[in-house]
């Protein structure tokens, strides 16, 4: 179980020196981050999470999984932001889009309260409908507008379906552990609840009850999840030339500093997709703000290579790659000899389809190189549930140590207040009023 940073790629946009000279301001942000005494430090419980967590309510965790996949066809899961692009990400990393989890016949996971449109509620009732199910409802506020609306739609449901009683059998709550509307509900309706730790912020939660939950009850061993996690965790402990979750921190504000404020990050696994969208919220969340940060963006190729290859080509050069491999993405496929030759593509009879995406990942990163866009690359093992956990800690730790080197504080998330207090005010929230106004004059109406 590795993830290896390799620097190849940022031959001519990065001297090797230039690793040496941030060195120590690396060295700096891993001891405030180590001692806790930087910014945002009561939010570092994610730190050694992969060894300090609750094991009794890993071992509930694991109980009400197994219920779920006995008793339900259906697996609700009600989020949105840190709760909930983790878990997608984690599950469809480890299953696909269409496969999200290890029986895909028996139980259908589906997201919801992660936006706000009708006919995409409308549409998850429908696949409900006559169907045994679970709901997990899961919001550290309690209170946010999205997983709340949700929440009242499916406990509705859920209490139609099994009756109150029943239902509170098969709502499951993850929350705060002693505050908060949702807490406050769970405790009168008498829902099974695990908690969202004080010190572990939303887009760092995904190895808490948040992300394992879902994940257990998507059939897969929480157990090796954590194990990964740990031993990412012990790899990454100490600053040192051979820490490449640092080195690639620090490869990422070398860039920064030179004007590539893009970072896209790339796959050549459609596995990886909601794994692209936690990246975007981690990295986002924690380092866009203060009017700095490193935009992150991202890819599927070669999917992608049809619609963003161009840009990235030959577009504004204010961008780096980030391409995440696999030394072993799973089962590979071997293309057959056709007698006709029809397509002209005899030349890759008896491949395996691993060795032609291969191929097309090294002559992208050849091109884009040529086109004047630095590629980090980092060599994962395997998609199984330990690479899964090393995986996410290794992108976690990094971004703490890339956000105090850009300096700003990566565990807070001021900015996306504003969009929900204008919200509020032209929905007509109560308290909101004053606003509202200023609002409507704004938008004319
Ligand atoms: O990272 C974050 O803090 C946010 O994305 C939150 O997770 C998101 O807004 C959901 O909040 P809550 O869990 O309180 O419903």
């Amino acid at each position: 179980m590795a993830v290896k940073f390799q620097d190849k790629y940022l031959n001519g946009f990065v001297k090797p020196e230039e690793f040496d000279h941030v060195s120590r301001e690396v060295e700096l942000c891993h001891d405030i981050l180590h001692q806790k005494s930087g910014a945002g430090n009561d939010f570092l419980g994610w730190l050694n999470l992969p060894f300090d967590y609750d094991k009794e309510e890993f071992a509930r965790i694991k109980k009400a999984a197994e219920k779920i996949r006995n008793d339900s066809e259906v697996l609700v899961v009600i989020g949105i932001g840190g709760s909930y692009l983790g878990a997608r990400a984690a599950i469809e990393f480890l299953g696909s889009p269409y496969y999200n989890n290890l029986d895909s016949n028996k139980l259908k996971i589906y997201f919801v309260g992660n936006n706000i449109s009708g006919s995409y509620l409308n549409q998850i009732l429908a696949l409900c409908k006559d169907k045994e199910m679970s709901v997990n409802v899961i919001s550290k506020s309690g209170t946010t507008t999205e997983s709340a609306i949700a929440f009242r739609v499916f406990k509705e449901l859920m209490e139609e379906k099994y009756g109150k009683e029943g239902a509170k059998e098969r709502i499951y709550a993850t929350t705060d552990k002693a505050r908060g509307t949702l807490k406050n509900l769970s405790t009168a309706e008498g829902y099974e609840t695990f908690v969202i730790p004080d010190d572990v912020g939303g887009r760092f939660s995904v190895l808490t009850a948040v992300g394992l939950l879902p994940i257990a009850a998507a059939g897969y061993d929480i157990d090796k999840l954590m194990l990964g996690a740990q031993k990412a965790c012990t790899d990454f402990a100490a600053p040192g030339a051979d820490n490449d979750c640092y080195r690639y921190a620090a490869a990422r504000n070398i860039l920064y500093r030179k004007g590539k404020t893009t970072e896209i990050m790339a796959c050549y696994e459609p596995s990886w997709q909601m794994m692209n969208e936690w990246y975007k919220q981690l990295y986002g969340e924690s380092e866009g703000k203060d009017q700095k940060g490193i935009f992150p963006a991202s890819v599927i190729f070669s999917t992608d290579l049809h619609s963003m290859g161009q840009f990235i080509q030959d577009g504004n050069r204010n961008l780096f790659e980030t391409v995440v491999s696999f030394k072993n993405a799973g089962e590979d496929y071997f293309v057959k000899a056709d007698e006709n030759n029809f397509d002209g593509l005899n030349f890759l009879a008896d491949q395996p389809m691993s060795e032609i995406n291969k191929k097309a990942m090294q002559g992208t990163i050849l091109a884009h190189v040529s086109g004047g866009v630095p590629n980090i690359v980092l060599e994962a093992d395997a998609m199984d549930e330990e690479n899964l956990g090393y995986i996410i800690y290794f992108f976690e730790k990094a971004c703490a140590i890339s956000g105090y080197m850009l300096g700003v504080n990566p565990f807070n998330q001021p900015g996306v207040e504003d969009y929900k207090v204008n919200m509020f005010a032209l929905l007509g929230k109560p308290g909101y009023e004053e606003h509202r106004e200023e609002l409507l004059k704004k938008l004319g109406e």
